[in-house]
């Protein structure tokens, strides 16, 4: 599938209709709306796991030295936790440029951390984009976002910016959590990772 999702995206339709719908951020959308809101909550969604295995050509990295940045990959039983804006469909068409390097609308069932259920919208990158990198061991990828940056500034701050947002909501997230203990070492210097505070591979996460 092209790494340019735009056009896909606006045949997908969904919620064009509807006076506003909910929009669930899990990503740099988790902590940086920048477009108007209704409202927000925070709430969870069932069957994903936050991964940061999409390359990033536009934001966090260039076509030439891509970023890696967060999707939602399948497991069942899992729950990840975002932030659910209302919004309404003026937003789309800037959220998918925004979103358009793989990441195609889906339709999904959000539960708020308040209460209730409702359906809502979530851009995820599948496995099948060309920007798609897939697993790697935890310091790999921690190295791979210590040195990459693109227009919206350094892939670092991405990752810190999720793991921030994520624990202003109190949300557990293995994944973001290994990653962000990867990054402090890397960014620490090759001595401590010598030292054997991380595994020599990790494992991927
Ligand atoms: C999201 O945040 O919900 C999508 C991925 C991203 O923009 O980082």
């Amino acid at each position: 599938m092209s790494v340019d999702t735009i056009a896909i995206n606006r045949q997908r339709g969904a919620f064009e209709e509807q006076a506003s719908f909910w929009l669930f951020g899990y990503g740099s959308l988790l902590y940086k709306a920048g477009f108007p809101y209704l409202e927000c909550r925070p709430a969870t969604i069932r069957g994903w796991s936050r991964r940061f295995w999409q390359g990033s050509h536009d934001h966090r990295g260039t076509p030439d030295a891509p970023g890696r940045v967060a999707t939602l990959v399948e497991e069942a039983g899992a729950v990840c936790t975002g932030m659910a804006y209302r919004v309404t469909p003026e937003v789309l068409e800037p959220l998918d440029v925004r979103e358009k390097n793989g990441y195609l609308r889906f339709t999904t069932t959000l539960t708020f951390t308040d209460g209730g259920t409702d359906q809502g919208l979530v851009y995820i990158a599948t496995e099948d984009n060309d920007a798609f990198l897939g697993p790697a061991p935890a310091l790999d990828m921690a190295q791979h976002i210590a040195r990459s940056a693109g227009p919206s500034g350094p892939n670092r701050d991405y990752l810190v910016g999720v793991a921030a947002a994520l624990e202003r909501l109190g949300a557990e997230d293995t994944h973001v959590a290994t990653l962000m203990q990867a990054l402090q070492e890397v960014e620490a210097g090759p001595e401590t990772q010598r030292a054997g505070r991380l595994p020599a591979r990790p494992g991927t996460a």
